[in-house]
C-alpha cells in the first residue's frame, strides 16, 4: 500500500520538478491513514516554505486521473504534512494482491547467514539465563528463512571450559579404584557433582589447582580424560536437548568449543605470520584499540603466558571453522549483552589478522528479571534452572481454570510456550524485563494466551466459502482491520532487517486487538450474501497471517483452549 502511494507521489514530484524519494507513512492521527512529512525536506533542499510545497504536490496530485480511484481525502495541515485517506477500492484492491502473494508479500533475500543462539555449558544444567538467546535467537532464524536466506544455527556449547576439569576431577574421586572405562553414572550424580566441585573449588586451592591441571590437559586432547569427558558429554547433551526440544528450539549444528580448539594448529600457524599478532608478557596478544573509542577497548588475548588458550580464542577459532565450512555472508550473535565488550574483541580481531571478511553482529540480549528488577535467582542465590521456570509457568496456567487440569497434554505444552515466548518476545531484545507468570498466563492483556485465544475463536467463524473480495468495505472495523493485514509485509521485511522479533510482536498483538474488535462488533455468524464471503475473506487472511507470524516467534497453535 505505501509503496503505491509513493509511486503516485514520486510521479508528482517529477512533475513538479523535486528531485527527490517520497516516503509515505502510517498515520497516528485519527481518519487519518497515511502521512507524508517530505514537504519539511524539500523544503530545506529548495529554500520554500514546507506548506507551499505540500500544497504544490496535493494540488498535483488532485490533477491526476487516478485521484479518486485511490483516495478520499487528502489535504495539507499546518505546517506541511500531507495527510491522506484512502480509498475503499484501493485498500480492497491492495487486499486482493497481497492475498496472491506469497510468503505475505515479503521481499526475498538469499545470503548465508550463521546464528550462534545457544551457549550452554556441558555439565551444567540450562537455567533462566539461557532462555533469551534461545527464543531470540530460534525467533530470528525463522523469520530469516522465510525471507529467503540460508540460515544455518549452531549451540556452540561450551564443553571444554572450567567446569569439565572440576567434574572429571570429582568422578576420580568418587570412583578411586576404577577404570575410566567402566566409570558409570547417571544425570543425578552429575547434577549433584558440578555444583558441588564448584563449591569445592572455591575454598580449597588445592583442588582447585588439580582440577585447573585437568582442564589443561583435556584441550590438549588428553586421551585419558577423554573417556570421562564423553561419558558427562553424552548425558548432559541429551538432557540440555530435551529441554530444547520442549522449546521448539533447534539447532542445525552442535559444535562445540572443543570443536574450535581443533582449528587452533591450523590457525595458530596463519596467526604467527601476521605481524599484529605480538607477544606481551609471554601472552600472545592482538592490539584492537581503534582511533575513535570512545571507551578503553584492551587488547584481545589469544594465548597465555603458560600456553593456555582462552574464550576470545575459542571464539576466533569457531569463526575460522564456520568460513572454512560455509562461507557465511554474515555471523549473527544472540549472547547476553553483558558480554559486549568479548565480541568487540573477538570481531576486531578476527577482522584484523583477516581471518573473516564477512559481517560479524553481536546482539546481546537484555536479562530475564525477578521481581526486584534484577537477574532471576532462586531463593538461594543460585540461577534457577530453566526446567523449574517452565514448571512454575506449567503449574500457574493449569492451576487458573478448573478445566485446564484436563487440557490435552500437547496443547498445555504449546500454550505454556506461548506464555514464554511472547513474553519474551513482546520487548526488544536489548532490555531487560521483569517475569511476572501471573501476567503473562492471562488470557487478557498483551500476552501468548490472548493471541492463541484469539486465532481460535475466529478459526470457529470460518467457513469454507467460494467467492471474491469486493470493494466494499462496511464499517470503520472492517476498514481498520483491512489496513492493518496491509501492513503485515512490511512489518515482516522490518523485523528482518533490524533482526527484533518484537516488531512481529509488537504487530501481532495490534492485529489481535482490531480482530477482536471486528467479530464481536460484526456479528459474523448471522450474516448472508457478499458481506458474509467478504468477512469471511478477511477473518481467513487474517488468520494466516496470525498462524505464520506466531509460526515465526516459534509458537504454536494449540487444538483448543
Ligand atoms: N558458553 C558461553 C557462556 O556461558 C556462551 C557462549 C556464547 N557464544 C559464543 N560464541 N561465545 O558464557
Amino acid at each position: 500500500m505505501n509503496s503505491k502511494l509513493e509511486n503516485m507521489l514520486n510521479e508528482v514530484l517529477k512533475i513538479l520538478k523535486y528531485d527527490y524519494k517520497a516516503k509515505v507513512v502510517k498515520s497516528n492521527i485519527e481518519n487519518i491513514d497515511f502521512q507524508c512529512d517530505d514537504a519539511f525536506k524539500l523544503a530545506k533542499i529548495y529554500h520554500k516554505a514546507p506548506f507551499i510545497i505540500a500544497e504544490e504536490i496535493v494540488n498535483k496530485l488532485k490533477e491526476n486521473e487516478n485521484f479518486e480511484e485511490y483516495f478520499k481525502e487528502v489535504n495539507v495541515a499546518k505546517p506541511g504534512f500531507i495527510n491522506m485517506v484512502v480509498s475503499d477500492k484501493l485498500i480492497s484492491q491492495s487486499l486482493r494482491e497481497l492475498m496472491k502473494k506469497d510468503k505475505l508479500g515479503a521481499t526475498k533475500e538469499n545470503e548465508t547467514i550463521v546464528l550462534d543462539y545457544g551457549g550452554p555449558n556441558v555439565a551444567k544444567p540450562l537455567h533462566v539465563g539461557h532462555l533469551r538467546p534461545a527464543i531470540i535467537g530460534q525467533a530470528i532464524y525463522n523469520i530469516l528463512k522465510f525471507k529467503g536466506n540460508k540460515t544455518i544455527g549452531d549451540v556452540h556449547l561450551g564443553d571444554i571450559g572450567a567446569q569439565m576439569g572440576q567434574v572429571i576431577y570429582g568422578i576420580i574421586q568418587d570412583f578411586p579404584n576404577t577404570k575410566y572405562e567402566d566409570i558409570t553414572f547417571d544425570l543425578d550424580y552429575l547434577n549433584i557433582t558440578y555444583p558441588k566441585m564448584s563449591a569445592l573449588c572455591k575454598e580449597n586451592e588445592e583442588v582447585r589447582k588439580k582440577c585447573a591441571e585437568i582442564t589443561k590437559k583435556l584441550q590438549e586432547g588428553d586421551k585419558n580424560y577423554q573417556i570421562l569427558w564423553k561419558k558427562i558429554y553424552d548425558l548432559s547433551v541429551s538432557d540440555i536437548k530435551r529441554i530444547y526440544d520442549y522449546l521448539n528450539v533447534h539447532f542445525d549444528y552442535w559444535y562445540g568449543e572443543s570443536d574450535s580448539y581443533k582449528q587452533f594448529p591450523e590457525m595458530m600457524e596463519y596467526l604467527d605470520k601476521l605481524s599484529c599478532v605480538k607477544i606481551d608478557d609471554g601472552a600472545k596478544i592482538i592490539d584492537v584499540k581503534e582511533e575513535d573509542d570512545k571507551i578503553e577497548i584492551p587488547p584481545c588475548i589469544i594465548q597465555k603466558s603458560d600456553g593456555a588458550y582462552l574464550y576470545a580464542t575459542s571464539d576466533l577459532g569457531t569463526i575460522w571453522q564456520r568460513e572454512k565450512e560455509f562461507q557465511p555472508d554474515e555471523i549473527i550473535y544472540i549472547v547476553d549483552g553483558r558480554q559486549s565488550m568479548h565480541f568487540t574483541q573477538v570481531f576486531r580481531a578476527a577482522k584484523k589478522t583477516g581471518i573473516y571478511k564477512g559481517k560479524l553482529f553481536h546482539y546481546g540480549n537484555g536479562t530475564v528479571n525477578g521481581k526486584d528488577n534484577k537477574p532471576f535467582k532462586t531463593r538461594n542465590g543460585d540461577a534457577l534452572k530453566l526446567e523449574d521456570l517452565i514448571k512454575e509457568v506449567k503449574d500457574e496456567f493449569i492451576s487458573k481454570r478448573e478445566e485446564n487440569k484436563n487440557m490435552d497434554k500437547e496443547d498445555v505444552n504449546k500454550i505454556v510456550n506461548a506464555i514464554l515466548k511472547f513474553a519474551d518476545l513482546q520487548n526488544d531484545l536489548t532490555k531487560n524485563y521483569i517475569f511476572d507468570i501471573k501476567k503473562f498466563s492471562e488470557v487478557n492483556g498483551k500476552t501468548g494466551p490472548y493471541l492463541l485465544y484469539t486465532y481460535l475463536r475466529i478459526n470457529k467463524l470460518l467457513k469454507e466459502e467460494k467467492g471474491k473480495l469486493s470493494d466494499t468495505i462496511y464499517n470503520d472495523v472492517d476498514r481498520n482491520l483491512r489496513l492493518k493485514l496491509l501492513e503485515v509485509s512490511a512489518v515482516i521485511n522490518e523485523a528482518s532487517k533490524e533482526r527484533k522479533p518484537h516488531i512481529i510482536a509488537s504487530y501481532l498483538y495490534e492485529l489481535c486487538v482490531i480482530a477482536n474488535n471486528f467479530y464481536q462488533e460484526n456479528h459474523v455468524s448471522n450474516l448472508k450474501g457478499q458481506i458474509k464471503i467478504d468477512y469471511n475473506i478477511v477473518l481467513t487472511y487474517n488468520n494466516l497471517v496470525l498462524k505464520t507470524l506466531l509460526s515465526l516467534l516459534g509458537i504454536e497453535i494449540p487444538k483448543s483452549m
